[in-house]
This record gives structure tokens, C-alpha cells and sequence, in this order.
């Protein structure tokens, strides 16, 4: 029997297979698995926290941490912790594309990081979390650049960080902030997109955490023109300057 979807269909169904595993045979019950599928992506969507940044406050950010040459022209390794499709690497992809960058990218949801390594072939795409490999991460990137998963949830890998980073909360910004430093060689920057109350929420033993490793960090707000994104998101600049 052949089925007769339509090409959006058929693709929706092959990215919904990709995450779910192979759906039944039977057309009809394919097409109820199907938005049954799509339906729980959605609602896993929001535990995953898939907001992805938009593109224009992406250049905006991820410009200002390349303000100043301090690169140097030289190949720099470069990580995103929790990738999306890659939005805060497209105001990198030339430079990828040119080899400037040894870019490793994390995605838990099998869909984005799909998107993603198509976009940006030569980024090597893990589609796990980050906290798999926190050994070899430690310590090994110039860049970091990282819009994590934001607020509390229990299902989307985040055990290992808090495990590592016991000083934090189970608030994922604050793990994967933990994260971002925590990979960084001395010398290397990050930059870390979070809530605008996050930093004010750290314990004194986060700060103290940071401090030892950081000398200077900075905040900047979300431009005006971006509308409702001003009261809702913060770029934080962090330049590692200890082991
Ligand atoms: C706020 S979105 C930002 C995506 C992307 N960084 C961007 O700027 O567009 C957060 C992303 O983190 C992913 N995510 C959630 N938990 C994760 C984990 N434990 N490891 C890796 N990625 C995760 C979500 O699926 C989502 O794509």
C-alpha cells in the first residue's frame, strides 16, 4: 500500500521519525501518530526550552564580543553549548566557512541539531547535552557562546552539570553559565545570554566561583529596537583570566 503524503507531511514525518523512532505502517494511523508525534514535540518544545534567539539580536550580541581583534587572526576553538539550528553562529558562518574556527555545537533535540549541521557542515554537531563530555570540555575553548535552556526542568540533561557545579541551582541558565566559564581556557571569552534578574540571583558561592576565574565581566542590555526582547534578555561577556 503506498501512502500519500504531501511533501510537508512527509518531511514533518521524517523529522518526527528522527526523534521518535519509526512510525506504524498503516497510512491512517500514521497520519493520527503523526500530530499525536508533532503534538508531543511541541509540548517537549517548552521543557527543552527551544527558544531560539532571533537573528538580528544574535549579530547585535555575538558582534559586540568581536568588537575588539582580540583573536588575532589565529584559529580559534569555539563552542555552543546548546546550539538551537545554530542562530548565534550565523553571524559567524563566513568565518567558519573560512576555517577560522574549530567549532564544536550542542543540541539535545535531534530536530534543531538536524537543521543545524545542515546549515553548518563544518561545525562538528553533538545532538546530546554538553554534560556527557563535561571531562573534555573543561578548559579547551577561546569562544563559548551560549543562549542555554532557561528556568527548571528535571527531563533535559542537566544532572551532571548540577552534580559539577553544586553551588548553582537546578535553574538551567545558571548550570549552563557555570558550563560556559567552566570551558574556557585562560584567556578565552564567553558570552552567555540570560534572564535579566539571573545575575542577582547567584549565591554568594557562585560569585566567588566566578571571581576565581573571571577578572571582568559585563552586561548589556538588549537594544530598544528589539522591542519586547529589552526587558527580557541580557548578553553577559565573561574573559577567563584564571585556571
Ligand atoms: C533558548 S534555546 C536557544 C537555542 C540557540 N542557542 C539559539 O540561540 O537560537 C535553548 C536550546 O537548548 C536546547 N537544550 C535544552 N536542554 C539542553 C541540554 N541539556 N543540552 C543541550 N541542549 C539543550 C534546547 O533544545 C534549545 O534548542
Amino acid at each position: 500500500m503506498t501512502t500519500t503524503y504531501t511533501l510537508t507531511d512527509e518531511a514533518l514525518g521524517g523529522l518526527v521519525a528522527a526523534q521518535f523512532g519509526p512510525l506504524p505502517p498503516e497510512p491512517a494511523a500514521n497520519r493520527v501518530a503523526l500530530h499525536q508525534a508533532y503534538a508531543l514535540w511541541r509540548d517537549r518544545n517548552v521543557q527543552l526550552s527551544q527558544y531560539p534567539t532571533p537573528l538580528d539580536l544574535a549579530h547585535y550580541f555575538v558582534g559586540e564580543l568581536f568588537a575588539t581583534d582580540w583573536l588575532a587572526g589565529r584559529t580559534a576553538t569555539l563552542l555552543e553549548t546548546s546550539a538551537g539550528s545554530g542562530a548565534l553562529l550565523e553571524p559567524l558562518a563566513a568565518a567558519i566557512r573560512e576555517g577560522m574556527f574549530d567549532a564544536t555545537a550542542y543540541e539535545i533535540d535531534p530536530i534543531p541539531c538536524l537543521v543545524g549541521s545542515r546549515l553548518f557542515p563544518q561545525v562538528t554537531w553533538y545532538n546530546r547535552s554538553p554534560e556527557t563530555d563535561l571531562a573534555a570540555l573543561q578548559g579547551r575553548f577561546d569562544v563559548v557562546v551560549s543562549n542555554p535552556p532557561w528556568r527548571r526542568s528535571v527531563f533535559t540533561g542537566v544532572g551532571e552539570l548540577k552534580a559539577a557545579y553544586e553551588f548553582a541551582t537546578w535553574d538551567r541558565e545558571q548550570l549552563f553559565l557555570a558550563l560556559a566559564i567552566d570551558a574556557l581556557r585562560v584567556g578565552g571569552r564567553a558570552m552567555v545570554l540570560l534572564p535579566p534578574n539571573c545575575l542577582s540571583q547567584l549565591t554568594q558561592e557562585f560569585w566567588d566561583w566566578l571571581q576565581a576565574r573571571c577578572s571582568t565581566y559585563r552586561v548589556l542590555p538588549a537594544p530598544e529596537w528589539s522591542g519586547r526582547w529589552q526587558n527580557e534578555i541580557v548578553a553577559t561577556y565573561w574573559e577567563r583570566s584564571y585556571d
